[in-house]
């Protein structure tokens, strides 16, 4: 038997919920971005993240509203996004309390930055890697905007490469589940594509 679920039906706050707990796990993009006008340097989180292109590299994230990050973002034109590894839990949480336009949630939550190399907004310092983006372009849809943002430089700690390649038992990447859950990488397995050629019938008869 099946439940069906028909949004028109329901309040978008119930279907929000049950698409965040079906969609799931969420990579978190940790958003840095700078208020042009005050200089100061803003830092949230976004689940709804992902890659939009490969050539040239762009990764999005949207926007559930109109937001200090999606603002600064419009208005210099540049962000990181910075990834999120299980030791950071806590201090990312903290990065998404609505503190007041103005105030740094660098400075609130007691993150240290670091300068990034090709755009203005500072990286997170313990984050293992750090996207520099100029936006590319944004899409409204509905209450969100997309943003699509042209990756300039991408950064990544040694401490998490073997063989020059991140691994993923070093990167411990936090996603976002449903209601406050969140995720953690505990277990990985390992499956090479198939190539047409190779190919010896259904995965359950083989
Ligand atoms: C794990 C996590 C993921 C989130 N993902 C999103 C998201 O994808 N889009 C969004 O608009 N808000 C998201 N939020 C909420 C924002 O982080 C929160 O509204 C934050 O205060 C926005 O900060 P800003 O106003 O400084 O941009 C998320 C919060 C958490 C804790």
């Amino acid at each position: 038997m099946r439940v069906d679920f028909n949004p028109a039906d329901m309040s978008p706050n119930k279907f929000y919920k049950l698409l965040t707990a079906t969609v799931v796990p969420r990579p978190i993009a940790w958003v840095s971005t700078i208020d042009p006008y005050s200089g100061c340097a803003n830092l949230a989180p976004h689940s709804f993240f992902s890659i939009a292109s490969v050539t040239p590299p762009v990764v999005q994230f949207s926007s559930v509203g109109r937001k200090d990050t999606l603002r600064n973002i419009e208005a210099t034109g540049e962000f990181v996004v910075n990834f999120t590894p299980e030791e950071l839990f806590e201090q990312i949480n903290d990065t998404a309390t609505d503190f007041p336009h103005g105030v740094s949630e660098f400075e609130a939550a007691a993150i240290e930055v670091e300068p990034s190399l090709r755009v203005k907004p500072p990286r997170v310092a313990a984050s293992p890697v750090a996207f520099e983006c100029e936006l590319h372009s944004t899409l409204r849809i509905g209450d969100g905007t997309v943003v699509f943002g042209r990756v300039v430089h991408a950064v990544v700690s040694d401490d998490v490469l073997v063989d020059g390649h991140p691994e993923i038992s070093k990167l411990r990447p936090l996603s976002r589940l449903g209601k406050n859950e969140w995720g953690t990488v505990s277990g990985v397995r390992d499956l090479a594509r198939i190539r047409h050629e190779d190919w010896q019938g259904p995965a359950a008869d083989r």
